[in-house]
């Protein structure tokens, strides 16, 4: 069922769990990624970054991702990820997502306070939740994404989140979402990723009524995502470690291959492994050994 982002977090605020929320840029990774949300039994958020329009266009990727969640048994949201103008907000509303993350975290705090604000003005009655970011994603992938180069990684601390900014944000905005900086890369890491836990449970002290995301959960070892879920994170973005694992298995497949391959062969298997990999990390946010 279609449905927003703030009725979900509510539930997992209170049965401390995250919301997993996946990037689907094509119609295989989104039948895989739902068939593993129901799978597990939990609500998800289905994402169309602003970034990802050269792969596939919003036009054509929202209606499927709507009429996909309408189908579904379990709830999702259909989420605009790492919005970047009000441009292709606006087309995204049209088109009926209910959630955005509009990212001006590249402005400083006033400004950024400011474009959310104008935003959430619009959207409000709509009923489409609202996520911002304060501090900066650091960016490992292999290409500009969301507007940002490759970043220096070897003190991920310059990019951390300051627990005053996050709270005046969170008072002047009122967002459905704040994500926050506190250890975690877009794309995969370089050495052993290490969440600042002691930094996210200072922040979740001072913004008590804010979901808190954080994106870049590739890579992240599970423990270290279900410590940041205990210390109050609702809302976790994965991409990578879903999106590149049928690679391997792909490729198995292509050399073993004893005459033509079909591509519809090929897609069933990614689509499998896509399955696999995404009831694994759906089992992670779920966090059943720490809510029973
Ligand atoms: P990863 O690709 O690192 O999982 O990050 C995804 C993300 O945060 C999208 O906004």
């Amino acid at each position: 069922m279609l449905v927003n982002l703030t009725e979900m977090l509510q539930d997992a605020e209170k049965n401390n769990y995250a919301i997993a929320s996946i990037n689907t840029p094509n119609q295989i990774s989104l039948r895989a990624v739902i068939a593993a949300a129901e799978e597990v039994n939990i609500p998800i958020t289905i994402n169309h970054a602003q970034n990802e329009d050269e792969h596939i266009p919003i036009e054509i990727a929202v209606p499927l991702m709507v009429d996909y969640a309408k189908k579904s048994t379990v709830p999702i949201s259909v989420h605009v990820d790492h919005g970047l103008d009000m441009k292709h907000i606006m087309k995204a509303v049209r088109l009926g997502v209910t959630s955005i993350m509009y990212d001006c975290s590249n402005l400083p705090l006033e400004e950024n306070i400011a474009e959310v604000k104008r935003l959430k003005e619009l959207i409000d009655h709509l009923g489409i939740s609202l996520e911002a970011e304060v501090g900066t994603m650091p960016n490992n992938m292999p290409d500009e994404v969301h507007g940002q180069e490759r970043s220096d990684l070897s003190d991920l601390s310059v990019y951390y989140t300051n627990p005053k900014d996050a709270q005046i944000f969170c008072e002047q905005t009122g967002v459905d979402v704040l994500t926050i900086s506190f250890g975690s890369v877009h794309g995969m890491y370089e050495g052993e990723p290490k969440l600042d836990i002691p930094l996210l449970e200072k922040i979740k002290e001072v913004t008590p009524n804010t979901a808190l995301g954080m994106h870049g959960g590739s890579g992240v070892p599970y423990d270290q995502v279900q410590k940041a879920i205990s210390s109050g994170i609702r809302k976790i973005n994965y991409f990578t470690a879903i999106d590149t694992s049928p690679a391997p298995h792909l490729l198995k497949m292509i050399q073993e291959a004893d005459g033509p391959l079909n591509f519809y062969k090929i897609a069933d298997r990614a689509m499998e492994i896509i399955y696999e990999k995404t009831v694994e990390i759906l089992r992670v946010c779920k966090n059943e050994a720490a809510r029973s």
